[in-house]
C-alpha cells in the first residue's frame, strides 16, 4: 500500500482501552504471542519456572523480570538472531508471599540479583516473516545479573571516585542496576542506560554530590541487599564509592557471549534513560541521551573517532570524546506563553538551542570541575553551565530517515516556572519535542518545536498534535520509548495513562511527513498495570515487538491483579497463577 508507515503493517487504530483491563489488545486482523517471559529457561540444564520453587541459581539462568528495552537483531539469513531484553526491577510484592523470615530474605535479596539486568537470547523461525521462536541453548544466551563483571572505561575509569575497598583500582564493577531503555549501535554492540540505581544503596545524603543523586538518606531498601552484602551499604566507609559506579551507559556485545560489558563514564553518570548512536556526517559518532528526572537535563556524547569498516575500533568509540548538554531557547515572548500549553502567537512552540560542552578534548571545560568530577558528578557539572530543566527526558532518538532528533519528555508534576519548550504547568500528560541539528550531529547548534503535547483532547483543551485535528487522534499521555519503522514513521510507547487519563499504557505510531504528519494512531495496549517497554517495529515483516513491563504490580501474591500473559488457573498442572513480564510479538492472524 501507498500509505505513509503501512508497509506490510496497515492498520486501523485499537479504540481506547479502560486501565483495569487484564488483556493485550491488538488491531482487528492481528493476533500475538509471548516469546519469552519471566522465567523461561535459557539452557536445557535450567530448571522450568516454578513460581513456588523459585532459586537464585534457577533466576541466574532463566529470563529476567520486569523487561525494558528490547531489540531483535535478525542475523543475515533472516531465519536466525538475537534477542536482548533489559530487567529492570524487581516486584518482591508479587513474586513471592509476605515473609520476615531474615534467611528467607536474604535468599530472595539473590534471587532479585539474579532476576535484574539483561538477557541475550537466541531466536529462530521456519521463514523470513515469521513470527520468532526463542532457542533453548542458544550459542549467544547469556545473563547479565548484579553480580556479571563490568568493565569501567574512560577517563573516570581507575578515578579515585570510584574505587573502593573490594576493586582498590576503580575499574572493575559488579552488575548493572535499574535498567531502563538502550539502543543498538551501527556496529552491533547493545547500549543500555542505568536509571534509578541510587534505590539499591543504603546512603547518606551528606554532600551536595550524594544530595543531587539521592534527595534523601535511607538504610534500608526494598532489595535488602545492604543488610548483607557491604557494597550496597555506602555508610560503609569502604563503599561509599559504590553509587558512583552506577548511573552509566553500559555496552555488551550480543555476538559474543565471553565478552566482558563496559560502563562508559566519557558518557557521564546521571539517571540514564538510554542513549541511541547516529553516525554523523564527519564519521563521528554521536549519542542522545536523557536524564529521566523532574527538570533534568538532555545530553549528546560526541565520540572523538571516526567509524570504520573495523568492528574491534568501533567497539572503543564511546570510550573517549566530549560530553554536552542542551540549553532551549524560544522564540516567543513569554507572556505569550500562558502555562497550561495554549500555543503562543506565532503558532508554535519553537526556537533555537545550544550544545553546551561539559569537556572539549576530553578535558573538562567546566570552571572548578576536575574532568572525572565532570564525568562522575555530571549534574553538577551540568547545573553550573546553565542547561535548560527539561520534564524528565526519556528516550531521545534520531530518525533513520531524516536525522531529526525526538525527545520524549514523560511528565514532570514539579513545573512550576514554564518555557517555551517545557510550557505546561505542572505537565501531567508529558510531550515530544523534535529537535533538527543545525552544524550537522557533531555540531553545537539546533532548532526545535514541540511535535505533541500529550493528552486526551476530549479532557484537555491544550492537547497538541503538530496540527493535526485532535478529534481524529488516539488519547496518549506520558510518552517514553520511542522507535521508528522503515519509513520513519515515529513509534511512542507510554508509561502513566492509567493514572493520568484513565486508559491502558500502549504503543502508538505517528507519521512525520505531510498531511498525516502527527496523526497519532494507538496500536496496541497492554494489560492491567504494565507499562509498554521496548517498541520494535518490522513494518517490512508486518512483525511489532514490546516489552511488557510490572503487570498487576498493585496486587499481592495472594490477590494477584494480572494473570498476563498465561492467564491459568494456579491449579495443579496448570500455570502459575501470577503475571509474568514478558517479550511479545504481534502479527496479522
Ligand atoms: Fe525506567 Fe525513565 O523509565
Ligand atoms: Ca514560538
Ligand atoms: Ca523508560
Ligand atoms: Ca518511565
Amino acid at each position: 500500500s501507498g500509505k505513509p508507515g503501512t508497509a506490510g503493517l496497515s492498520f486501523g487504530p485499537i479504540s481506547p482501552v479502560p486501565a483495569d483491563v487484564d488483556a493485550l489488545t491488538v488491531p482487528d486482523g492481528f493476533t500475538w504471542q509471548p516469546i519469552i517471559r519471566w522465567g523461561d529457561p535459557l539452557f536445557s540444564r535450567t530448571p522450568a519456572f516454578d513460581l513456588a520453587g523459585q532459586t537464585p541459581e534457577a533466576q541466574a539462568e532463566q529470563f529476567g523480570y520486569n523487561s525494558d528495552y528490547l531489540d531483535i537483531v535478525a542475523d543475515p539469513s533472516g531465519k536466525t538472531g538475537v534477542l536482548v531484553n533489559n530487567h529492570e526491577y524487581v516486584n518482591p510484592n508479587i513474586m513471592f508471599p509476605a515473609s520476615t523470615d531474615a534467611a528467607e530474605l536474604r535468599r530472595r535479596g539473590d534471587i532479585y540479583k539474579a532476576a535484574q539486568g539483561m538477557s541475550v537470547v537466541d531466536i529462530r523461525r521456519s521463514k523470513v516473516g515469521q513470527p520468532w521462536s526463542y532457542v533453548v541453548d542458544g550459542r549467544r544466551n547469556r545473563r547479565i545479573t548484579v553480580e556479571t563483571v563490568f568493565e569501567l572505561t574512560g577517563p573516570a575509569a581507575g578515578s579515585d571516585l570510584v574505587k573502593t575497598a573490594a576493586d582498590p583500582e576503580g575499574r572493575w564493577v559488579h552488575g548493572t542496576l535499574g535498567n531502563c531503555s538502550g539502543g543498538t549501535t551501527p556496529w552491533g554492540t547493545i547500549l543500555s542506560g542505568e536509571e534509578n540505581f541510587n534505590g539499591y544503596f543504603a546512603w547518606a545524603a551528606d554532600t551536595a554530590e550524594q544530595k543531587r543523586y539521592s534527595a534523601t538518606s535511607t538504610t534500608s531498601t526494598s532489595t535488602g541487599w545492604e543488610a548483607y552484602d557491604p557494597r550496597f551499604d555506602a555508610h560503609n566507609p569502604g563503599y561509599v564509592n559504590e553509587p558512583n559506579r552506577f548511573g552509566y551507559i553500559v555496552e555488551i556485545d550480543p555476538q559474543d557471549p565471553t565478552s566482558t560489558p563496559r560502563k562508559h563514564t566519557a558518557m557521564g553518570r546521571f539517571k540514564h534513560e538510554g542513549a541511541n548512536v547516529h553516525v554523523a556526517a564527519d564519521g563521528r559518532v554521536v549519542a542522545y541521551m536523557g536524564d529521566d528526572e523532574r527538570n533534568d537535563y538532555l545530553y549528546k556524547f560526541v565520540s572523538k573517532n571516526r567509524i570504520s569498516g573495523s568492528r574491534k575500533k568501533n567497539l572503543n568509540l564511546l570510550s573517549e570524546g566530549d560530553l554536552y548538554v542542551a540549553k532551549f531557547t524560544g522564540n516567543s515572548p513569554l507572556a505569550e506563553i500562558t502555562g497550561t500549553g495554549a500555543l503562543p502567537s506565532d503558532g508554535a512552540f519553537d526556537g533555537t538551542g545550544v550544545w553546551i560542552p561539559l569537556t572539549q578534548g576530553g578535558q573538562s571545560v567546566v570552571p572548578g570541575f576536575s574532568t572525572e568530577q565532570v564525568l562522575v558528578y555530571t549534574r553538577l557539572a551540568a547545573d553550573a553551565v546553565g542547561a535548560t530543566k527539561m520534564d524528565r527526558p526519556e528516550d531521545v532518538q534520531p530518525s533513520p530517515v531524516t536525522g531529526k532528533v525526538y525527545v520524549a519528555l514523560t511528565n514532570n508534576s514539579k513545573r512550576t516556572a514554564v518555557d517555551e519548550t517545557n510550557p505546561v504547568t505542572g505537565n501531567r500528560y508529558g510531550h515530544v519535542v523534535e529537535l533538527t541539528e543545525t552544524a550537522g550531529h557533531s555540531g553545537t547548534t539546533f532548532g526545535w518545536s514541540i511535535l505533541l503535547l500529550c493528552g486526551d483532547p476530549a479532557t484537555f483543551e491544550n492537547a497538541y498534535f503538530a496540527g493535526f485535528p485532535k478529534e481524529l487522534v488516539s488519547p496518549i499521555s506520558c510518552p517514553d520509548n520511542v522507535a521508528f519503522d522503515s519509513e520513519g514513521n515515529l513509534w511512542i510507547s507510554t508509561d502513566g495513562a492509567p493514572s493520568t487519563i484513565g486508559l491502558a499504557d500502549g504503543l502508538f505510531k505517528v507519521p512525520l511527513a505531510g498531511s498525516e504528519r502527527g496523526h497519532v494512531q494507538q496500536f496496541l495496549a497492554v494489560p492491567r498495570e504494565a507499562e509498554t517497554c521496548g517498541p520494535v517495529i518490522h513494518d517490512r515483516e508486518g512483525l511489532v515487538f514490546v516489552a511488557v513491563q510490572h503487570p498487576g504490580e498493585d496486587g499481592t501474591f495472594d490477590a494477584q491483579h494480572s494473570l498476563f500473559p498465561d492467564y491459568g488457573s494456579g491449579a495443579p498442572g496448570d500455570v502459575p497463577n501470577a503475571p509474568r513480564p514478558a517479550v511479545i510479538q504481534a502479527y496479522r492472524a
